[in-house]
């Protein structure tokens, strides 16, 4: 499919009401980023791909541009405090806590961001949840965003490249699949610590296929 299925930011617009939404949440995220310049144009990155995504797979193109915008939303928190606030909202962690904490990030924001952007529908939280961590249940949005945070214009070297290259071409489910695999290998590869619940999802994804 080439590349053309990436949408400009002015082809992405919604009603009068979402558009709102929208802002107030773009409005939001500079405040929140304003001093990690990176990881909000990032963040713009994943919205505008997830949206596009969204577009090619036939998932709501509002709630993955949403989902997009705040995935990150607590990505600015040290690993301590993220900690901390993991254990307080009892999000299980498998493991060696300390070596859990980078993930925590996704869990974590969609727990505090339902209070923040209330009109949003609740899928969107669970895509922000699952951004991380994938899921042994993955929906459609959630795989959108999955995908989009490693294969957003920000993101560069030949394991994108290749990413991009199969958008429209692969399921919805094998590019996801693609790319949670390629995070395995390369936390292999680098000899990173490896979270023991991504076994498992491996696992069941694995199992399901046959
Ligand atoms: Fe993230
Ligand atoms: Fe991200």
């Amino acid at each position: 499919m080439g590349r053309n299925w990436m949408l400009e930011d002015d082809a992405i617009s919604f009603d009068e009401e979402k558009d709102a939404t929208i802002r107030r949440m773009r409005d939001l995220l500079a405040v929140r980023m304003k001093d990690a310049a990176k990881r909000h144009r990032h963040s713009l990155g994943v919205a505008r791909t997830a949206a596009s995504l969204a577009l090619v797979y036939d998932v709501d193109v509002f709630s993955a541009y949403a989902a997009g915008l705040i995935h990150d939303w607590d990505k600015v928190i040290p690993d301590d405090e993220m900690l901390a606030r993991a254990l307080r909202y009892h999000i299980p962690i498998e493991g060696d806590p300390a070596q859990a904490s980078p993930l925590l990030h996704g869990p974590v924001a969609a727990r505090e961001l339902v209070e923040l952007f209330g009109e949003l529908p609740s899928e969107v939280f669970q895509a922000v949840a699952r951004h991380t961590l994938a899921a042994p249940d993955m929906t459609p949005l959630d795989m959108v965003v999955f995908v989009a945070d490693g294969i957003e214009p920000n993101r560069h070297g030949a394991y994108a490249e290749h990413q991009r290259d199969l958008v429209g071409d692969v399921t919805l489910e094998e590019l996801f699949l693609t790319s949670f695999i390629g995070g395995i290998s390369y936390v292999l590869d680098t000899r990173r610590y490896l979270y023991p619940g991504t076994v498992s999802i491996y696992n069941d994804y694995m199992t399901k296929k046959g």
